[in-house]
């Protein structure tokens, strides 16, 4: 199967923090693999923007570094130089007016216009009103913002009347990159393309949903940004939000920016607040050989949480009384992100005891080997009785679509593909992170009240005991962590 590759129009993106970490590493490479693919018009331009004095030539020496380093192209790569090609470099005080000009000269008339914040947060309000007060940005203008986008309702809320100040809503693009993984957007096509699973999706047939994002790495080389947020900022308020959203948002009335937002919005509003008994907070300790979060946060009095369980409600007819089990941490055992949907047992067996039908249960697997997985009960062969078995009927995308389904691009390259398109479908809105943080906002004043060290855990295991106890306690197992 050949995917489609449909160019985007000829665009000037300008990428504030371009000499930093999140341009080397994911948006730098991903705009080259686009223009491999054919997808980038050759007379667009990239402009990388920061406050180091360096030549269009440094910059596409260090792009070219870094997409060598980040990705597997080697330099003599036959496209790397036609790429680098496109690429221009201003240096920019963002606090003052230096290169501010320069820039507005590079800019083209009639070429779609694209600002990547990839700076810290507090720089957000400074560039945007220099690209207003500059004249460089005007309303078909997009800017694109990156998480974190504040640490509670009230800093997001203050970001965003500081973005509404020069630009309009349609204008910004807020980042969850879990929205650009292609099995995210699955999950959309498998509930909203199939009939096989809407009418069984709601408590009546759901017993209850876990989703999983269990990691490998632990926090070094980013402790200081980490031990701020911990596990329910960084991964809770907004990349499991929107997988929650996803599993359990009414049908959008079409795959449009405001149809499917304002879907996702209604789950955020009708989630309860979770109470302290339904969380369970955890972090990573050493175990001999793997260092422990305190000494990678480098703060050994921290209480930030490198692990976090709940359980969680949604107050509305479809989901009154189906619980959702969501967990996410860092040094688990396996690098794994799955959805696991449990339906109810059948409501009578007319097999003996021998044979009664257990639960059927289908797993999306976000990554790795991204697929899905849907146990089904059939007869046991052999003659003697009725035994029934459990079996699996397994798809792993990339058998089921050939090379290109293994070769899934990087959430990066959609997302920015998207803005060049003018598509906010998988971005955030503002009031849809405001409603996340309201959300949250409660959890997290609880526990920096309470002063309760989260629970330990050992480096490579499942996550802390008190986890497990949250699932038993319900007559429930979370599934195994594993690759
Ligand atoms: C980031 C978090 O947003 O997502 C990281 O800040 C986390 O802590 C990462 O490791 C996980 O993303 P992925 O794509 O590797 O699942």
């Amino acid at each position: 199967m050949v995917s489609r590759v449909i160019p985007v129009d000829d665009f000037d993106l300008v990428i504030f923090g371009a000499t930093g970490d999140l341009a080397h590493r994911k948006i730098l490479p991903g705009l080259f693999r686009r223009f491999e693919a054919g997808q980038i018009p050759p007379t667009s331009r990239i402009i990388g923007a920061a406050r180091t004095e360096q030549s269009d030539d440094d910059f596409r020496a260090e792009t070219a570094r870094a997409i060598c380093e980040y990705t597997s192209v080697r330099k003599e790569h036959p496209q790397l130089a036609e790429f680098l090609g496109l690429l221009g470099y201003v240096s920019i005080d963002a606090k003052g007016d230096g290169g501010w000009q320069e820039l507005k000269d590079r800019m083209r008339p009639g070429a779609v216009h694209a600002f990547y914040f990839s700076v810290a947060p507090s720089l957000f309000g400074d560039i945007a009103e220099r690209l207003a007060s500059h004249g460089i940005a005007d309303n078909d203008s997009r800017i694109v913002v990156e998480k974190p986008f504040g640490r509670d309702r009230a800093s997001a809320r203050a970001l965003n009347a500081t973005l509404a100040q020069h630009f309009d809503e349609h204008q910004i693009y807020r980042i969850d990159h879990y929205l650009g993984k292609e099995t995210v957007q699955n999950l959309m096509a498998v509930r909203f393309a199939n009939v096989l699973f809407e009418p069984l999706w709601n408590a009546q047939f759901i017993d209850h949903v876990q989703i999983t994002v269990a990691e490998t790495v632990g926090v070094a080389g980013r402790g200081s940004y980490y031990d701020k947020s911990g596990a329910i900022r960084d991964m809770v308020q907004n990349h499991m939000m929107q997988l929650l959203c996803l599993i359990a948002m009414e049908p959008p009335y079409h795959f449009d920016p405001d149809a499917v937002r304002d879907e996702k919005l209604k789950v955020i509003r009708a989630l309860e607040p979770v109470a302290p008994a339904d969380i369970v907070r955890g972090q990573y300790q050493a175990d001999g050989t793997d260092s422990g979060y305190l000494e990678d946060a480098e703060n050994p009095e921290s209480r930030t949480e490198s692990y976090v369980a709940m359980k969680v409600r949604i107050s509305n007819w479809r989901w009154q009384g189906t619980p959702f089990y969501l967990r996410t941490g860092k040094k688990l055992r396996a690098r794994t992100s799955e959805i696991a949907i449990t339906f109810k047992e059948p409501p009578h067996s007319i097999f003996d005891d021998s044979g009664v039908p257990k639960a059927n249960e289908l797993v999306i697997r976000l990554q790795p080997n991204e697929g899905m997985n849907m146990k089904v009960m059939i007869k046991e062969p052999g003659p003697g009785g009725m035994r029934l078995v459990q079996v699996p009927l397994d798809m792993s995308f990339a058998d089921a679509l050939g090379p290109d389904g293994a070769d899934m691009p990087d959430a990066y390259e959609r997302l920015i593909m998207d803005v060049i398109r003018g598509n906010q479908t998988l971005f955030m809105r503002g009031d849809e992170v405001e409603a996340a943080w309201a959300w949250t906002d409660p959890i997290i004043e609880a526990w920096e009240d309470g002063k309760r060290r989260p629970e330990p855990y050992d480096a490579g295991s499942s996550g802390p005991d008190e986890a497990l106890r949250l699932m038993h306690r319900d007559n429930r197992r979370w599934r195994e962590i594993r690759a």
